[in-house]
C-alpha cells in the first residue's frame, strides 16, 4: 500500500486522482473557461502520444498556431494569458469528457483524442511514476498495474477516460491512435490536417515525420526542457522524462500470464460496448 507521504502530492476531485499540480482551485474553476471556437482541444490520458502529437501539429508549416496548457500547468493566470493569443491555440489536457470545461462543449471546439493500446500506457505511466519527483514511488509493477486496474492513479481509469470521449465520437472529436502513427504516420498525419483545415504536401510530410520522430525529438529535450511553451504536461515540465521507449508492444515485457489474463478480462468486461477496443485489437 502507498505510504501517507506518497499519497500527499496527490489529491482528489469529483473521485479522480490529480498531482497538486492541478490544483484545487484550478479545477474548480475550469467551469470559468473561456473557449474560443477556433480552438482545438489535444486530450489523451496521460502516456498516449500527447507530446509527439502536439510536436507534429507544431511542425506543420503556416500552421498559425501556438501550442499552450493552462489547464494542464495549474496556474490559473494562465487563463487570462490565453485571452491574449493571437494565433490559433491549441491546448493539450488529459481531461476526461466530464470534466472538460463547459464553454469548450458548447462552442463545440474541435478535439483530437489520442488513444494507445492500455497495456503500453500503464507501462509507460508507471516509468513516469517513478521517474517524476511529483508522483508517488511505486516499488513494483504489480503494485503499479492493481492501482492502475482500480482506476487509482492520476486522471483516473483509463477504461473510463476512453469511454467518456467514445460516447462523444461524433462531437467534433478526431480520434488518432498511437499504433497507426506509428505504423502510417502519412494517414494519420494527413487525417489531422484535413480536420484542421490545413494542408501539407508530400516533402513537408517526410519534413515533418523526420523532426518528429521518437530518436529526433529525445535528442531536442535538452534544448528545449527549460522552455516553457514545450511544457504540455500536468504531471513534470521536465520534457526528458517523457521519451522513453517509444515503442508499440513494449508491455510484453513487463505483465505476466496471470496479469495479462486479468487485464484481458477487465478490459472485455469494461469495454463490450466499445468500438474504439476492436480497433485496438486489430
Ligand atoms: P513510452 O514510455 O512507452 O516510451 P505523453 O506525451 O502522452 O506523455 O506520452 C509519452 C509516451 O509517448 C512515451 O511512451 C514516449 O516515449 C512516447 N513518445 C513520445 N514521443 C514519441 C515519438 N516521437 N514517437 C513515438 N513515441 C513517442
Amino acid at each position: 500500500m502507498l505510504s501517507l507521504g506518497q499519497l500527499s502530492v496527490l489529491h482528489k476531485f469529483k473521485g479522480i486522482l490529480f498531482s497538486t499540480a492541478s490544483s484545487r482551485e484550478l479545477l474548480d474553476s475550469l467551469d470559468s473557461f473561456d473557449a474560443r471556437e477556433d480552438d482545438v482541444f489535444l486530450v489523451s490520458y496521460p502516456k498516449s502520444g500527447t507530446h509527439w502529437v502536439a510536436e507534429v501539429i507544431e511542425n506543420i508549416p503556416n500552421a498559425k498556431i501556438t501550442i499552450t496548457s493552462p489547464i494542464e500547468l495549474g496556474d490559473i493566470s494562465k487563463f487570462d494569458e490565453l485571452k491574449t493569443y493571437s494565433k490559433r491555440r491549441v491546448i493539450p489536457t488529459h481531461l476526461s469528457y466530464d470534466m472538460l470545461p463547459v464553454d469548450i462543449k458548447q462552442k463545440q471546439c474541435k478535439v483530437i483524442y489520442i488513444i494507445r493500446n492500455p497495456k503500453d500506457t500503464a507501462v509507460s505511466l508507471f516509468h513516469y511514476y517513478r521517474d517524476n519527483p511529483n508522483l508517488p514511488y511505486i516499488e513494483t509493477w504489480a503494485e503499479f498495474l492493481e492501482l492502475f486496474l482500480r482506476g487509482d492513479v492520476v486522471y483516473g481509469s483509463w477504461f473510463d477516460h476512453v469511454l467518456s470521449w467514445e460516447e462523444h465520437k461524433n462531437d467534433n472529436v478526431l480520434i488518432i491512435f498511437y499504433e497507426e502513427m506509428k505504423k502510417d504516420f502519412f494517414k494519420s498525419l494527413k487525417k489531422i490536417t484535413t480536420f484542421l483545415d490545413m494542408h501539407v504536401n508530400d516533402s513537408e510530410i517526410n519534413n515533418i515525420a523526420w523532426k518528429t520522430s521518437f530518436s529526433e525529438m529525445k535528442n531536442n529535450t535538452v534544448k528545449e526542457s527549460h522552455d516553457p511553451n514545450h511544457t504540455i504536461c500536468a504531471l513534470t515540465s521536465e520534457r526528458n522524462l517523457v521519451f522513453r521507449k517509444g515503442v508499440v508492444g513494449d508491455w510484453i515485457n513487463y505483465f505476466t500470464s496471470k496479469q495479462k489474463r486479468v487485464f484481458d478480462e477487465l478490459f472485455t468486461e469494461k469495454m463490450k460496448h466499445s468500438e474504439l477496443a476492436r480497433r485496438l485489437k486489430e
